[in-house]
């Protein structure tokens, strides 16, 4: 049922179709270097608003809109700060947004009527080749239903949202696998909006310190970034420590690292052996799909050190685990 998945590595001509396929209002899976997205026309709005349907997806929650070619902005972007050019010119491509002023060209349902859009350029080279071959913009959110975790694989994609999307591009497994980090550049202190697959470090290194939006502050900047998201359906704590032996029972636990003694436990997933951030990223959302599909009670998972890529997977296990937020949208 619903879109066949289509391999690119056993299918010469699949990129060629998926393109076309989005020029005619279609909707595509692809991958990118952070999670697959689901890829319509950024400049359809029809094509846009079934992104939205598919998802489930409020419609106050704006897409990112993904280019090819750092020409193709002055079509969507208003402006473009200094900041953004130093920011550009050092990690794009790569798994970092950009929310700016927009154009009159973004159609308001891809910005949920904001006066501003996020903007990247993805790294992976099959998410570049078909954006290319498509010749304008692609917005994609994450291809999951609205609030489920995002996919990591071709197969967690087609599981979300295969019914409704025309084609799934299989890419392999996202190598970074958590969603890219968003800064906004609206005002003239840049500010993180979501902590991602870029290191704030590293966004540092070249603009200096950069302000972080409380959560209070997101709601206008970014009405979509509601507290809880990212949930499995299983409860999850999120824990400092290993939990003491009667809590175990029916319980997963999902580790940054080894755990010098994790008996007890239904089931215990490790992220990396050597603590390695970029590689528990890459694995963090399978590994709470498969804890989520395990029948357990409860998932703990202990918290990471609060630097680098650690910092986007605390953030995406901080709301995992956040339940009943005054925020949270039923359903
Ligand atoms: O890595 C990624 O960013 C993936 C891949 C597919 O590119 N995409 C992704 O999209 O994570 P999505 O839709 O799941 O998350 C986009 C976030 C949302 O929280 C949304 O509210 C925010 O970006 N956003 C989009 N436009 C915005 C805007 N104009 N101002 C502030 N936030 C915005
Ligand atoms: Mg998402």
């Amino acid at each position: 049922m619903g879109a066949r998945i289509q391999s690119v590595s056993t299918d010469g001509r699949a990129v060629e179709q998926a393109a076309a396929c989005l020029r005619a209002g279609g909707l595509v899976v692809f991958p990118t270097e952070t999670v697959y997205g689901l890829g319509a026309d950024a400049l359809n709005p029809k094509a846009v608003a079934r992104v939205f349907e598919v998802k489930q997806r409020p419609r106050f929650d704006p897409l990112i809109v993904h280019i090819a070619d750092i020409e193709w902005l002055r079509d969507i972007a208003a402006a473009f700060p200094p900041a953004a050019r130093k920011l550009a010119d050092r990690f794009w491509p790569g798994p970092l947004t950009f929310v700016l002023p927009k154009t009159d060209r973004v159609p308001d349902l891809v910005t949920a009527g904001l006066p501003s859009v996020a903007v990247r350029m993805p790294r992976h080279p099959l998410a570049l080749d078909l954006i290319r071959q498509v010749g304008g913009p692609v917005a994609a959110p994450s291809a999951n239903r609205f609030g489920h975790l995002s996919p990591s694989t071709a197969e967690d994609a087609r599981t979300e949202v295969g019914e409704g999307a025309d084609m799934i591009l299989d890419g392999g497994p996202c190598p970074v696998g958590i969603e890219s980090t968003i800064v906004s550049l609206l005002d003239p202190n840049p500010l993180l909006l979501r902590p991602g697959g870029l290191p704030l470090e590293d966004i540092e290194s070249v603009i200096g310190p950069l302000a972080r939006a409380r959560h209070a502050d997101e709601r206008p900047q970014s009405p979509g970034r509601l507290l809880r998201h990212y949930a499995p359906r299983t409860p999850l704590s999120l824990v400092s420590a290993v939990p003491p032996r009667a809590d175990r029972a029916g319980a997963g636990l999902l580790s940054p690292g080894p755990v010098p003694e994790a008996g007890g436990f239904a089931m215990v997933e490790m992220l990396s052996p050597a603590l390695d951030a970029a590689e528990a990223a890459a694995r963090l959302f399978s590994a709470l799909r498969r804890l989520d599909a395990a029948g357990l009670s409860r998932i703990y998972a202990l918290e990471g050190p609060e630097r680098g890529l650690w910092r986007a997977i605390n953030d995406r296990l901080r709301r995992a685990s956040v339940r009943d937020a005054p925020d949270e949208i039923p359903g």
